[in-house]
This record gives C-alpha cells, structure tokens and sequence, in this order.
C-alpha cells in the first residue's frame, strides 16, 4: 500500500516539476514579482530558508530582499511585508483584498474547512460571524459585566500564591496557576462557569487538549504537505492525530458545556447575576437561524486558542520582564502605592489612573509581541502591492514584530523601556493608530479581544505587583527570556520559576 503511495507520489513530483518549470516560465513573464532569492523547481525557497520563519529571521530577509519580499515555500507563495506604510497598505487600504485567511489541511480540520470567525476567508460568512460575537465578547458593556469575575481571579491567584510556602523561598512557575486564571475568565464570559482548582479534571482535560490542538497547528511538521501537495498522502498519520484531537474537543465542548447550557437555557435563562453569558447570545443566533451548531462550536473552539494562550502568554512575558527589570518593578508598585493606596487592590476602573502600568503592557506587548507575524492574511485574487504583483491565494505575513523593533523607527528597541510610551511614543496606542505598533493588528481583521486583553493584562499584573516582590529564584540573576516561535505564536521557552515574596501592609 505504502509503495503504492511512493510511486503515485514520485510520478507526481515528476509532473510537478515539468508543470513548475513551465509555469513559472509563463508566470515569470506575466507578474512583477515582489523580490526574493532565486527560488529551484518544486521546493522553492523551502530549502533555502527552511521552516522556521519567525519574526527575527523574516526581518534579516527583508534587511536583505526589501520591506515586500517573496519566498516560494513549495508550491506556496509567501509574500512578507515589513515596513509600516506597506502593513496599512494590506490592513487598511486593501483591507478587502488582503482580508482573508489562508488555509492548510491542518487549519482545514482544526476549523471544519472554515466554519469558524478567525481562520475563514473573507466574505458573508466571516462578516456574519463576527458580528454575532461582538455583542456577546467584545463591548465595553462585557468589559464591564465581567471586570468583577476578572478581579476576583486574580484575587484568588494572590491568595494561591501567598499560602504556597515555596513562593517565598525558592520560587514557583506562577504561569501554572495563571493558566487556570485565563481559563476562568474566558470561561466564566463563555458559559458562567469556571474550574475550581488545577487539579479539576474537566479542566486537565481540556487544557491537554487545547495545547495538543496548538502543538499540532504550530508544527512544522506537516509543511512539507502543505507546500507539496503531491506529498500530502505522506501526512495521513498526522491528519488522523489531528482529526481526533478535533472530535474530542468539539465533543467536550458540546456536552461538557454548550448542552448543558441548552439545558439551563429552558428553565432559566440567565445566569446567578440575572445576566446572559455569551453562549446564551450565540444561542439564540442559531435559534434566529443565522448560524448552525457547528457554527456556536466552532466559536467556541475559537475563543479557546484566540483568547486564552495569547493573553497568558502576554502575562507571562510581563512577568518575566518585571523580574528581570527591578526598576521598572518598584515603579509600578510605587505608582499603585501612591495612585490607589497601599494595599488597596487594583480594579479595571483603576487603570486609565495608571500610566506607568498601561506603559509596562505596551512595551511588553512591543517587545514579546505574541503573534509577531498577525495570523497571515490572504488575497483570493490577483492583487498589487507596492508596485508588485500578488499571485491570487498568496500568503501575506505582516512582520509586526519587526515594525515595532527596527531600529530605524524606534530608539534602542531590544531595551525592555516603558517609559518610551511616556516620553517619545507618548501618543501610540496598542489599538493600531499608528502602523509601527500593530500588536492586535488594525483593520477588518484585527484582534477584536483587544479590548478584554488589555484590562486583564492590567489587573493580573498590577495585581502581583502590587502583594509581592517579585524575583528571580535563589542563585540567579535573571530569568531566561529565550523565545520560541512556532507558526505564529512567540513565546517563552522555558516557563520561569519566580520567587514572590508578599508584602506586608
Ligand atoms: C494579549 C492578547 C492578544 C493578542 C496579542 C492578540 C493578537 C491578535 C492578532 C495579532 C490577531 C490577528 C490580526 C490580523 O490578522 O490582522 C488576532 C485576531 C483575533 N483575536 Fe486576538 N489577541 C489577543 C487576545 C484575544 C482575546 C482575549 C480574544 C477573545 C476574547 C481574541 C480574539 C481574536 C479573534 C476572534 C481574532 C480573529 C479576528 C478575525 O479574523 O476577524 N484575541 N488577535
């Protein structure tokens, strides 16, 4: 069977490679195409530059090729943009052109071909979704409704930390416990519910795998599937992997949660505060019929990978910087101490009081942007872009990380510096208005969670700021900040272990 596979796959390179030769000899003649290095018949670039294209290797390309260059990764164009005028060219101005999504036989599975809001291409079904989660997830009427639960989560943290004696002593992976802080706040907003303890198996289960579902999507694994085709039967044990780790999410979703909600739905409709949560609203879009169960699946599945890691990552890296930055440490604790009182917790209203706190988010969100390259956006059609021609279906990244570090735009930009967003970058703010700072994008498709991000980024930081000295374990001066990027995520490598010495007021 498998050589059966073999030889229809080596027929097929060899076809491919009579087709790419032909092809981009008639393709070269018609498109100005944007810059690269000299990509060999069927592998393209691929070999060239290899799998891992994250943020900091994609910046010395363009250091070398120019802001819009383009690899071809097998049969796949990359097209990658890094300079600020040509990101509001394909988040603004062409929005529409460049708003879709591009999608892989991996994403296919994760997403049901499609039928999800982050990874769909752009159009009536896209629209139609966005707008039933907005209401939902994404108001300030939500901020505001839920603010309460996030304070309390991370009241709750504080609590945990504090009765841990090895906080104080040699130091615990804070992250741990943060993680079941982010599941509760998007949980509570989804279904009114949230895990008791780390130890809660419903919770165990869904956190293995929801970081399965990551690992798989994050892989290079399965590039070489995706970028010749012809190789893809190769992928079959992979896809099954992937497939079941998609039926047993959606399963948990459904009976563990959005059956159960149904249920509670016909006898009471609201929940403890006399409020709906954000499945009862998606409900009732699929009652309206204006979207199908696998739809208010999907959603879900959504908010799982869009909400929860992005934001934890984002704490963890400020955490770590504020370890690893003492000064910066005292000067938010002296900035709560003074603004709010010693001792008196931090709550979201709190915030606009704190601009050395909002300045530490940005620059973190700067500095260790966690999609550094936005989730590729996509043209369905032939397009232009900076005087180049876009072959229909090319991948586009935005290299928003690099916007955001290149020395040419910003002073001393590896510097962990939040008073940059005091002194010279005063007027820039994380919302994207102004195209060197996108680290929520801009435009259609841009992170519409930005605004539960950023005061969660506040309250949990500012919180642990505020009850603890946080610093780095016994024997060490700092924390290793080593990243690790996979498709379009950068996080750290190795979850720290911080000391949180509580303070006493
Ligand atoms: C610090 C935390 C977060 C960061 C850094 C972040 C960043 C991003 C980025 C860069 C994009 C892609 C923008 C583009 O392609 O142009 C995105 C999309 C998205 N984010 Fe976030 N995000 C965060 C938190 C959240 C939260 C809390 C939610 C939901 C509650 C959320 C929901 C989404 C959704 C639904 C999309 C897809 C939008 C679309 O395709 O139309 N994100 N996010």
């Amino acid at each position: 069977m498998d050589l059966l596979v073999l030889e229809k796959a080596l027929l097929g390179l060899f076809a491919a490679v009579t087709l790419a030769i032909v092809f981009s000899t008639l393709r070269g003649k018609r498109f100005k195409l944007p810059p690269g290095p000299l990509p060999v018949p069927i592998f393209g670039n691929w070999l060239q530059v290899g799998d891992d294209l994250n943020q900091r290797n994609l910046a010395a390309l363009a250091k070398k090729f120019g802001d819009i260059f383009l690899l071809r990764m097998g049969q796949r164009n990359l097209v990658v943009v890094s300079s600020p005028d040509l990101a509001r060219e394909v988040l603004h101005t062409q929005g529409v052109e460049f708003g879709s999504r591009t999608r892989n036989v991996v994403f296919d599975i994760f997403t049901g071909k499609g039928q999800d809001m982050v990874f769909t291409v752009y159009g009536e079904h896209w629209r139609k979704m966005r707008r039933i989660m907005t209401v939902p997830f994404f108001t300030n009427k939500v901020v505001q409704q839920y603010r309460y639960g996030w304070e309390d989560e991370a009241a709750r943290v504080v609590e945990d930390v504090r009765a841990n004696p090895k906080s104080a002593t040699e130091g615990i992976v804070i992250r741990r416990r943060l993680q079941l802080m982010m599941y509760n706040n998007m949980y509570r907003i989804m279904f009114d519910r949230r895990f008791e303890s780390e130890e809660d198996p419903l919770f165990l289960k869904l956190r293995a795998l929801n970081g399965e579902r990551s690992r798989l999507a994050q892989s290079f694994e399965y590039n070489y599937g995706d970028f010749i085709p012809i190789l893809r039967p190769f992928l079959r044990g992979y896809l099954k992997i992937c497939k079941e780790v998609k039926d047993m999410r959606i399963s948990i979703f459904k009976s563990y949660f959005v059956e159960e909600r149904k249920k509670l739905g016909n006898t009471k409709p609201t929940d403890t505060t006399g409020l709906k949560c954000a499945i009862d609203h998606i409900l009732d879009a699929e009652k309206k019929g204006e979207i199908n169960e696998d739809n208010v699946l999907y959603i879900v599945e959504n908010i799982n990978v869009a909400a929860i890691e992005t934001t934890l990552w984002s704490i963890e890296w400020g955490l770590a910087e504020l370890v690893n930055h003492q000064d910066v440490q005292r000067k938010v604790r002296a900035e709560l101490d003074s603004v709010l009182g010693p001792g008196v917790q931090i709550t979201e209203p709190d915030i606009p009081r704190l601009p050395y706190l909002q300045a530490v988010v940005k620059e973190t969100l700067r500095l260790r942007m966690a999609i550094p390259l936005l989730v590729p956006h996509m043209n369905l059609h032939d397009a232009k872009l900076g005087g180049f021609d876009i072959p229909a279906e090319s991948k586009i990244l935005v290299n928003a990380w690099w916007l955001a570090n290149n020395p040419a735009h910003w002073k001393n930009p590896d510097q962990f510096r939040p008073e940059r967003f005091l002194e010279e970058e005063a007027k820039v703010e994380a919302n994207g208005n102004d195209f060197r700072y996108i680290p929520f994008g801009v435009g259609r498709r841009s992170c519409p969670g930005i605004i539960l991000a950023l005061p969660i980024l506040g309250i949990t930081l500012g919180r642990l700021v505020q009850n603890f000295e946080l610093l780095p374990p016994p024997g060490m001066e700092r924390i290793d900040t080593t990243e690790k990027g996979g498709q379009f995520s950068l996080h750290i490598l190795k979850h720290s272990t911080v000391v949180a010495k509580p303070r006493s007021f």
